[in-house]
């Protein structure tokens, strides 16, 4: 449709035909037997006309259920505007990949691409046009459950995988490729920022800090063209994103420009009555469309309320129009008025989801998502001439697919256990299940008996799938006890063991230091079994680095690589007394942002600089020679960091400027370069405005953030 059509259209529509366009329900609502939808539309208090005027659907997919509800929707509208459907396909459709934390840790924008594609490609056969995804908040604590939902700590990093996630679900032409889905950024703002990890709490921080840290991420996603925006749940400085005009109107549409559709999350709008924002429901519908939110996510506030706001001239009706607009846009940028089912196709369906390229791509990414944290005395690979025992709750179970995997199956599983079979390992296990939280004795007694008659214990531990997620924040971040006690048991009788973990959030990790090797596979996804299988043989060399910080122990929540300067820096005098530090555990983090072990070994020659001094014409250029020194070919992410001696305000110690994977044979050595230019050495000032400080900067390159080069001086004019 043509822009003038468009608005014809809006002009022929009705004031609660407007305001149904800002309606969003669930699927239920269609269901073709009344006495399914009754229960719902007496909830929400929903009449026929209503349903006919919601502007669009969350959660439904099949091919043939949306052609059913769309065929139907179109003929009881009437001016025959077609319905959207939108859905969480977060890290795969029904191939389930890497959780996000986990598809990260591989550091490889194509992987995260390739991830958004599949995912777009399932799920557009299946019927949806929109997906929530992805999901850019910033993650310092590892409390909070939905750190698996998240890329990590790293704003720099963060933004370059949402973006690659955005070109993959939209790709180049959204509305000639229905072979794509939209792509909704979420969740603005700062939601991975609750106050101690407890999720749905308060978000307080500077707006500088806001501005520098937590914004860049969702930046560069809108950038890279995301059609769609999510509100948060949280408050930011007081007010619920929700209902935050100075988040929606001033920073997000005025400032970035963004002229896509502002979404509420599920049920936000209404909630900032319990907030204590809005005294009830017609206050809320005032808060949210003047902060610029058009869709709301099933609560009806504006259902009841908008028309009355508008009659009385408390909200000008030309408020409401603009978001009706930018929701029939986006209906057209889909191509929806001229093919109201887009990608919807039932015999692709059959054929494209969980086709054999999909799994074969979700084993891939998986592959690159594993971090091998530790392996003393090269313990891994397994040797197969060994007597191997698999143990614990995790080697046998198919809970691999972890939380927002709606599609996902765990029938589509093969679990450790089987995994290893098929790649040829044979392993001692016990009978049974081995319950995650409380296994019985006799299970526990039966783990000790195989462990002791084994060369090697490969010891399966991890959270089941529901311990991470929303609400699912944990103030303990160790495994849990009972796994803690296999594993003092099985140590009692065999000291060679391997740890591998399907979890999804870093987690304290000390009371199995012991262990020999340490393999975190995250919720590795579908072909996550398979994939872990072959990290263990060495038929995969592990090559990804952790981007959030494994901390000692909980108490150094929140913990992060890219701190802030103190006027006491621990860094200086880690044993002094008036440093800014614990009196029992240090300021670093087990496993730090960055870090991640091969089974090859890596040398880094001297760093260099081309110039010592750069400017906005002349970039810096720090390069290093990379050497593989061991016998296998293998890939090494390869970091640099800048820190910014003096500035405007105080400035991290360290921040990631550029990354290189970097794939060398056996006694290959390349020479990796990084470009640094004044751009990137912007930062947001006391004014908010972005710009460089000239003086002198440290440059650090080096396998993660702590284990950096001797740091080279230069300077910015
Ligand atoms: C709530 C979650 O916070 C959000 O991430 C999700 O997209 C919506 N529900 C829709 O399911």
């Amino acid at each position: 449709m043509e822009q003038s059509q468009l608005t014809d259209l809006l002009g022929q529509m009705t004031l609660d035909e407007k305001i149904g366009q800002l309606l969003q329900i669930t699927g239920d609502f269609y269901s073709d037997k009344a006495e399914e939808r009754t229960g719902p539309m007496t909830q929400l208090g929903l009449d026929e006309d209503d349903l006919a005027n919601a502007g669009t659907v969350l959660g439904v997919t099949g091919a043939e259920e949306c052609r059913k509800i769309q065929t139907a929707y179109m003929k009881r509208n009437r001016l025959h505007i077609p319905t959207l459907f939108m859905g969480d396909v977060i890290h795969g459709f029904r191939t389930i990949f890497p959780i996000p934390l986990g598809l990260a840790s591989s550091w490889d924008e194509s992987a995260a691409e390739t991830m958004a594609r599949v995912s777009a490609h399932e799920a557009s056969v299946s019927g949806l046009f929109v997906t929530f995804s992805p999901m850019v908040d910033l993650v310092r604590d590892a409390r909070w459950g939905r750190v698996m939902e998240s890329t990590g700590e790293d704003p720099y990093l963060n933004g370059k995988l949402a973006a690659a996630m955005v070109h993959g679900y939209q790709g180049d032409d959204l509305l000639a490729d229905t072979t794509r889905v939209a792509a909704c950024v979420k969740h603005f703002a700062a939601y991975g920022a609750a106050v101690a990890g407890r999720d749905y709490n308060t978000v307080d921080m500077s707006e500088r800090q806001l501005r520098d840290m937590y914004l860049p991420g969702y930046k560069t996603a809108i950038d890279a063209g995301a059609k769609l925006v999510m509100t948060s749940f949280n408050t930011v400085d007081g007010v619920p994103a929700s209902g935050n005009r100075h988040l929606f109107r001033d920073i997000l549409r005025r400032e970035w420009g963004f002229d896509g559709v502002v979404i509420s999350d599920f049920g936000a709008v209404k909630e900032m009555i319990s907030h204590g924002v809005a005294a009830d429901e017609r206050d809320a519908a005032k808060l949210a469309i003047k902060a610029g939110v058009d869709i709301e996510m099933m609560t009806v506030c504006y259902l009841r309320h908008l028309k009355d706001l508008i009659v009385s001239g408390e909200v000008p009706e030309q408020v409401l129009d603009e978001s009706v607009m930018r929701i029939l846009e986006l209906k057209n940028d889909l191509g929806l008025f001229e093919n109201p089912l887009r990608g919807a196709d039932a015999e692709a369906e059959r054929t494209v989801v969980m086709s054999k390229q999909h799994r074969d791509a979700a084993r891939r990414v998986a592959e690159e998502s594993m971090v091998l944290l530790k392996n003393d005395d090269a313990t891994l690979p397994l040797d197969a001439s060994r007597k191997i025992a698999l143990l614990g709750p995790a080697a046998k179970s198919t809970d691999l697919l972890g939380a927002w995997s709606w599609k996902g199956q765990e029938d589509d599983v093969a679990a450790l256990d089987v995994s290893l079979r098929e790649a040829g390992i044979q392993v001692s296990t016990v009978d049974g299940d081995f319950d995650y939280l409380q296994p019985s004795d006799q299970a526990v007694e039966e783990a000790v008996r195989v462990a002791k008659d084994a060369d090697v214990v490969v010891l399966a531990l991890g959270e089941p799938s529901y311990m991470s997620g929303e609400a699912s924040s944990r103030s303990d971040i160790r495994l849990p006890q009972a796994q803690l006690d296999l594993f003092k048991a099985v140590a009692a009788v065999n000291d060679r063991i391997i740890v591998t973990l399907f979890n999804g959030r870093p987690l304290d990790l000390s009371d199995i230091q012991s262990a020999k090797a340490i393999v975190e596979a995250w919720f590795p996804g579908t072909e996550g079994g398979r994939a872990l299988a072959d990290v263990l043989t060495g038929a995969v060399n592990p090559s990804a680095k952790l981007t959030m910080s494994f901390p000692v122990s909980v108490g150094q929540v929140p913990i992060y690589y890219n701190v802030d300067n103190t006027g006491r820096p621990y860094e200086n005098d880690p044993e002094g007394k008036y440093v800014s530090k614990y009196l029992d555990v240090s300021n670093y983090a087990a496993y730090p942002f960055g870090f991640g072990l091969s089974y090859s070994k890596f040398e880094y020659g001297e760093v260099k600089v081309e110039d010592h001094e750069f400017d906005a014409d002349n970039p810096l250029k720090v390069s290093v020679e990379l050497r593989n020194v061991s016998e296998r070919e293998g890939t090494e992410i390869v970091q640099c960091y800048v820190h910014d001696l003096v500035g405007e305000v105080v400035r991290p110690i360290k921040q990631l400027k550029g990354y290189e994977r970097v794939t060398l044979a056996a006694g290959e050595s390349r020479t990796v370069t990084f470009t640094i230019t004044e751009e990137d050495v912007r930062y947001v000032h006391a004014d908010y405005e972005l710009d460089s400080d000239p003086g002198d900067f440290d440059v650090m390159v080096g396998p993660n953030s702590r284990d950096l080069s001797k740091a080279i001086r230069v300077h910015l004019f």
